[in-house]
């Protein structure tokens, strides 16, 4: 019988057609991220034949070295794989997929909540009212910023940008921008967009800035103390993809100093820990990288994860190869 080791607790489907399919499957127990040591203490002499991963897991050579020849698959739950050294996997020909497409709507759906809440400053008013602050109407109480009509720059025209973009233009009449490495002129037709041939004039030009890339060494600290001074001081910085992406000390900084008015970050450098000064900000909202994180696409995640081990231990092509 075919074995698979799945590294934490996941939704039901995935786990439902793995089972139904005949495989052994074996959950980590302990509802917690492993280490390094510990993935590679039970993933060895096992001989497992799949490993369904998380985005928190550091998949290595040295888990690969551990799970052993008989292992041709390393299903990631989630769409961003920077968490998987790719190089490693290829040179030991071990498939890596992810889990495109099923989340794009609903971290679009997030990301735009997120510029909604800060600009009408939903956290730090719920936050007055629960501490007992608020006695009566007032003029001049948590004045915010309106979201329609505005610039959104998008930064990484993929599927979740271009979905942010949907919905900030169709629902909120907003002007769009974006940077990509490729222009695409079918998505500057339908939003009416304008493309920027370098982030800065992004940055100089856009009320919401709104971060779409993955964590590629390229892409690390893309948001920096620099860029950070480009933006406008009544704008707003929104990232859903990698902590990393943004230099969150820089960002603590520009937040203290009023550089630009707000953040909402669903993401963080150090995740789980926040750098010193960001917790402490009102002009800041941070959600626990849940962007994704709806009953319906964690279950796609799950099925979608669990599709593309069985394709791959029945000899097929995944659905979802990473390259
Ligand atoms: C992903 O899939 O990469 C998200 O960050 C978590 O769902």
């Amino acid at each position: 019988m075919q074995k698979i080791y799945i590294t934490r607790k996941i939704p039901e489907s995935g786990l439902n057609l793995l089972k139904e399919k005949g495989y052994e499957v074996i959950v980590n127990p302990d509802d917690k991220v492993l280490t390094g040591e510990e993935l590679v203490s039970v993933l060895s002499g096992q001989n497992y034949d799949a490993v369904l991963c998380l985005l928190t897991d550091k998949i290595n050579d040295s888990v690969f070295e551990a799970v052993g020849s008989k292992c041709k698959i390393f299903a990631n739950y989630a769409v961003g794989y920077d968490n998987i050294d790719l190089m490693a996997a290829k040179s030991r020909g071990i498939v890596i997929t992810n889990t495109p497409d099923v989340l794009t709507e609903t971290v679009a759906e997030h990301t735009v909540a997120l510029m909604l809440a800060i600009s009408h400053r939903v956290a730090e008013a719920d936050k007055f009212v629960k501490e007992g602050k608020y006695y009566g109407w007032e003029p001049m109480l948590l004045l915010g910023s309106d979201f329609s009509h505005k610039t959104v720059g998008i930064i990484g025209l993929g599927r979740i940008g271009s979905r942010v973009a949907y919905h900030a233009y169709n629902g909120f009449n907003a002007k769009i921008i974006y940077y990509d490495i490729k222009k695409n002129e079918n998505f500057e037709k339908e939003f009416n967009a304008e493309y920027k041939e370098n982030i800065d004039d992004l940055l100089k030009e856009a009320d919401f800035v709104s971060l779409h890339v993955p964590l590629l060494s390229s892409t690390r600290h893309l948001i920096n103390k620099d860029r950070l001074a480009l933006m406008n001081p009544t704008a707003y910085l929104i990232n859903t993809s990698r902590g990393p992406i943004i230099d969150e000390e820089a960002l603590v900084f520009a937040l203290q100093n009023k550089i630009i008015k707000g953040a909402a970050l669903d993401v963080f450098e150090n995740e789980p820990n926040l750098t010193p000064g960001l917790a402490q900000l009102s002009n800041v909202i941070l959600t626990p990288h849940i962007a994704s994180a709806t009953e319906a696409t964690r279950e796609k995640m799950s099925l979608l994860a669990a599709q593309n081990i069985v394709a791959v231990l029945e000899g097929m092509e995944p659905l979802n190869p990473v390259k």
